[in-house]
């Protein structure tokens, strides 16, 4: 994205944030993002506000089918909560600063921290379309970096460390939650590759050469983006497919969210378990 682009982050924070505050008087404890068929975690919220992006400014409307585009406000048990219920992804076009726009406002409105979901193809031959996989890394293909352009003083440094981008706390206590859920996670690197074509049997082959468990299309622009504000970060795939040339068959937006779908059950007990784990420390 270019300069011009990139400058005028803070004060179109400022105006995103306090058009919420306008309508929401509640403080978020956790953030999270709902990613490809993984969206129906919000409606499980006590006390739910429900802001469509259409009617936040500067928040990018998701194009994406099976991306509902709210931005939801509401409970787990007494705990606040802030969800993106459907993301915006650089392939529809959107620039830089609006795919992470949504992750940046949940910082400014002071979250603790940021759990990010998504689908994501399986590289690990042993694995299966299903598996949920907690992110220890991350390798980063995508085109545009959300940092482009001028540094935004006032929300970080001008070259922000990625040593713990998945936070390994957070980590830890994901992993806690599934193990007393008796929910099987994996671990393992995201490659995150600029869509929005799948990629190519050649592709997951050079990214498994490079040590990617798991691929997909969005994610590492918004973790980067908090992580540059020094909000915690944490991130978790569902597999909703072996990437290209390891299955059988054609790949599929609509088997993507059929996966994720059938995955949403167990999805929302992790989710709900590490809210309630992150509002205990
Ligand atoms: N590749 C990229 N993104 C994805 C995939 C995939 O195989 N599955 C779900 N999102």
């Amino acid at each position: 994205m270019g300069t011009a682009e990139a400058s005028g982050i803070d004060s179109r924070l400022d105006e995103t944030v306090a058009a919420i505050r306008a309508k929401v008087n509640m403080q978020p404890r956790v953030g999270v993002v709902l990613g490809s068929g993984l969206g129906a975690f919000a409606d499980t919220l006590g006390h739910l506000v429900k802001l469509p992006y259409a009617t936040i400014p500067h928040m990018p409307a998701s194009t994406v089918v099976g991306h509902a585009g709210n931005l939801c406000f509401g409970t787990i048990d007494h705990v606040n909560v802030v969800c993106m219920q459907g993301r915006a992804h650089a392939y529809e076009g959107y620039p830089m600063w609006q795919v992470v726009h949504g992750v940046r406002t949940m910082a400014r409105l002071g979250v603790d921290c940021v759990l990010i979901t998504n689908a994501a193809g399986g590289i690990e031959a042993t694995w299966s379309a299903g598996d949920l996989m907690i992110v220890t890394d991350h390798l980063n293909f995508m085109p545009t970096h959300p940092l482009t352009g001028p540094n935004e003083e006032a929300l970080g440094t001008r070259f922000p460390d990625m040593t713990n981008a998945y936070d390994r706390d957070l980590r830890g206590m994901l992993g806690e939650v599934a193990r007393r859920e008796g929910i099987a996670t994996r671990q393992g690197v995201y490659a995150a590759m600029p869509g929005p074509s799948f990629e190519t049997p050649a592709e997951i082959r050079m990214l498994r050469a490079l040590g990617a468990q798991a691929v997909g299309m969005s994610t590492v622009p918004e973790v980067i983006a908090l992580r540059h504000m020094r909000t915690r970060a944490l991130a978790l795939s569902c597999i909703t497919n072996m990437a290209a040339g390891m299955g059988q068959g054609e790949l599929s937006h609509e088997h993507v969210e059929q996966i994720a779908n059938a995955r949403q059950a167990d999805l929302e007990r992790l989710v709900r378990g590490f809210i309630l784990a992150v509002a205990q420390t």
